[in-house]
């Protein structure tokens, strides 16, 4: 079958892959980089689980394909740690008690770093604006929406 040649960069490291053509950016990520922090759960951009940053845009990868992002440079909820230390929404999750079976956190941290990143102090309904369209079936939100608040003060 013909393959793709890609280069991207993934939480600052250079990947040079051959992969199909219609292959996903979560497929990459979890089946060829044994990255698996974003998590497939719709697999149709309904819930957000799978989201990543591409060249720092919220995405879900899902619905990119790998072929599309040659050139990019992609961060994970892998790469968010710097120096041993958890980015302070990892902690802020933690500290709020955000996470409860997990499934949505990595893509609800992406969304949130993403936010974070051009607003460190974004409003309540910012906050609750830019997460609404991923999905958490277990918290009612109210805690992830606190942990964001708080990482923002960090
Ligand atoms: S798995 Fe990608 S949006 Fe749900
Ligand atoms: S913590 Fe379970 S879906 Fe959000």
């Amino acid at each position: 079958m013909k393959t793709v040649k890609v280069t991207i960069q993934v939480n600052n490291e250079e990947n040079v892959l051959q992969v199909k053509p219609y292959e996903t950016l979560l497929e990459t990520l979890r089946e060829r980089l044994a990255l698996t922090g974003a998590k497939e759960s719709c697999g149709m951009g309904a819930c957000g689980a799978c989201t990543v940053l591409v060249n720092g845009i919220p995405l879900r990868s899902c619905l990119v394909l790998t072929a599309e992002v040659d050139g990019a440079d992609i961060t994970t909820i892998e790469g968010l740690m710097k120096d041993g230390k958890l980015h302070p929404l990892q902690e802020a999750f933690m500290e709020k008690g955000a996470v409860q079976c997990g499934f949505c956190t990595s893509g609800m941290i992406m969304t949130a770093k993403a936010l974070l990143d051009r607003n460190k102090r974004p409003t309540k309904k910012e906050i609750v604006r830019t997460i609404s369209s991923n999905i958490c079936r277990c918290t009612g939100y109210k805690k992830i929406i606190e942990a964001v608040e708080e990482a923002g003060k960090k």
